[in-house]
């Protein structure tokens, strides 16, 4: 037992921010890169719909036809992301002021394999990262790499439907082990997939299927999650073989969920709502189905194809820690439909006691803490808090300042919180917030929706100088950093 209290972030502590290939690289259609899922993610302008958060992440085979047939008709941000493809050095010399300790980002399978069926990697798409490491290594920047993030080859989802086919898992596991291959000596801390938990809410962006073709959607959602287990856990394998002192671990959007009373029905609920949120780390993490997920898929009359090798699989390669992300928490009752909004991101039911963000998002830190504390508490194994920051408009003053303290506020009280629960004895290894420069949204395609450090000149349409510059938060956080969270 640890009998010392030791206050505040332990030396070391990984500080830095995150962003996924698809919503920064740009470069659609350079050096070999095939299209994937995420290139055709058309915008939809929420301002002309009304709808603020205008989801834009779940494609269906028809809508793909539709955009194919006329591209002129619309547009497809997630091609264009901030040009980082050809800005990354600008980028990350500015991480670099910021004084990171680590860049979490994703490499593009497509990049790598186009279609997602060749045999040897494509050269070309290898040296963009190469040069993306070399240059985070110049600064002393570990990098933290995941390895789907929300993409995948579109051949694969139009040949197999994405995820829906065991066949994918080889496919994944050729494109891992040529990237653990090739940064065997260079990258210590690897992600298998981004927020594998979010199938149950976008089949098309986590799972590459599209929902039209598929006749259950929960059932998919989780078909594709197993297949999307053993492919992981075949990574670890593959990952631990070539380079035995990485570090791989899994990651899921970690929503903890509050019973709206104590009525003892709506804490059973809560429970409830938390198995489920927890089913993928119980998986990955523990290396086994959770027997009450058994009794979930029985009453709700989904069944699985499994191979029976496939759960020894599992239960030999689990990973070493546990990333997520944390935005918000939501409330639950006892209601008909309370687990299937368990796994979704809007929640109809309210919690009074929290503001929200401008897109909707409550903002929780305190439940942060609360978090932490219970998946150490169940886990015992490090935890890396790899997403949590403030989506926000910026206002960009005469001077071209950036007066951004709602977002200072925002991460503020989330560092605050994650302190604390380092205190409480939580093994955190790092914090990387999202977006630490402006992207591209994930789930509306936006670029309104900002949540960096660094203000990126670009408006929804893709016009702007894509000019980079420093908002007030660049600063504070360059102070967090500084002062290992000292300084807040
Ligand atoms: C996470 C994703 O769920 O949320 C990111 O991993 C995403 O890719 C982030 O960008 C914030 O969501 P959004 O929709 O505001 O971009």
């Amino acid at each position: 037992m640890k009998t010392k209290v030791e206050y505040g972030f332990p030396k070391g502590f990984l500080w830095g921010g995150a962003t996924a290939a698809n919503q920064i690289e740009g470069a659609c259609l350079e050096d070999g890169k095939g299209m994937s899922t995420s290139d055709y993610a058309a915008y939809k302008d929420p301002y002309a719909t009304g709808e603020v958060n205008n989801f834009t992440f779940n494609v269906t085979s028809k809508e793909l036809e539709e955009y194919r047939a006329n591209e002129e008709k619309y547009k497809f941000p997630k091609r264009w992301g901030i040009d980082f493809y050809h800005r990354y050095a600008e980028d990350i010399a500015l991480f670099a002021e910021m004084g990171f300790k680590v860049f979490r980002f994703s490499i593009s399978w497509v990049r790598i394999f186009p279609t997602g069926l060749e045999t040897e990697p494509n050269e070309a798409g290898f040296a963009f990262y190469d040069k993306v490491i070399a240059e985070l290594k110049k600064y002393h920047i570990e990098p933290l790499i995941t390895l789907s993030h929300y993409e995948m080859p579109i051949v694969l989802s139009e040949k197999y439907n994405g995820w829906q086919s065991r066949e994918l898992i080889d496919c994944f596991v050729r494109f891992a082990a040529a990237c653990f291959k090739r940064y065997k000596n260079d990258v210590k801390y690897w992600i298998t997939f981004n927020e594998m938990n979010m199938n149950l809410n976008s089949l098309y962006t986590g799972a590459g299927s599209f929902p039209d073709k598929v006749d259950h959607l929960e059932q998919a959602a989780y078909q594709a999650s197993h297949y999307q287990f053993v492919a992981s856990s075949l990574a670890v394998k593959a990952g631990k073989e070539i380079m035995p002192d990485a570090k791989i671990g899994c990651m899921i959007n970690r929503i903890e969920s509050y019973a709206k009373t104590c009525r003892p029905e709506d804490q059973l609920q809560a429970l409830k709502a938390d198995q489920i949120n927890l089913f993928y780390p119980e998986v990955q993490a523990r290396g086994e189905y959770p027997s009450y997920m058994s009794r979930y898929f029985k009453e709700k009359n989904i069944m699985l194809e499994t191979e029976p090798e496939d759960f020894q699989i599992i239960r030999d390669y689990t990973v070493d820690f546990i990333a997520f992300s944390y935005y918000m928490t939501h409330v639950t009752e006892d209601r008909p439909d309370a687990n299937e909004l368990a796994g979704k991101l809007d929640s109809p039911i309210k919690n009074p006691y929290l503001k929200l963000t401008e897109w909707g998002w409550p903002i929780d830190p305190i439940g942060l803490r609360i978090t932490l504390n219970k998946m150490y508490d169940r886990y015992k194994k490090p935890l890396f808090l790899v997403e949590n920051g403030l989506g926000a408009r910026d206002k960009v003053e005469a001077d071209g300042s950036i007066h951004d303290d709602y977002r200072i506020d925002y991460i503020r009280e989330h560092v605050k919180q994650m302190k604390e629960a380092v205190t409480d004895g939580v093994d955190l290894m790092g914090y990387t917030t999202w977006g630490c420069i402006d992207l591209i949204s994930c789930g509306t395609s936006e670029m309104t929706k900002r949540y960096g450090f660094i203000y990126v000149d670009q408006d929804d349409e893709g016009n702007g100088t894509l000019n980079r510059s420093r908002k007030d938060s660049f600063y504070w956080y360059k102070k967090v950093i500084e002062t290992n969270g000292e300084e807040l």
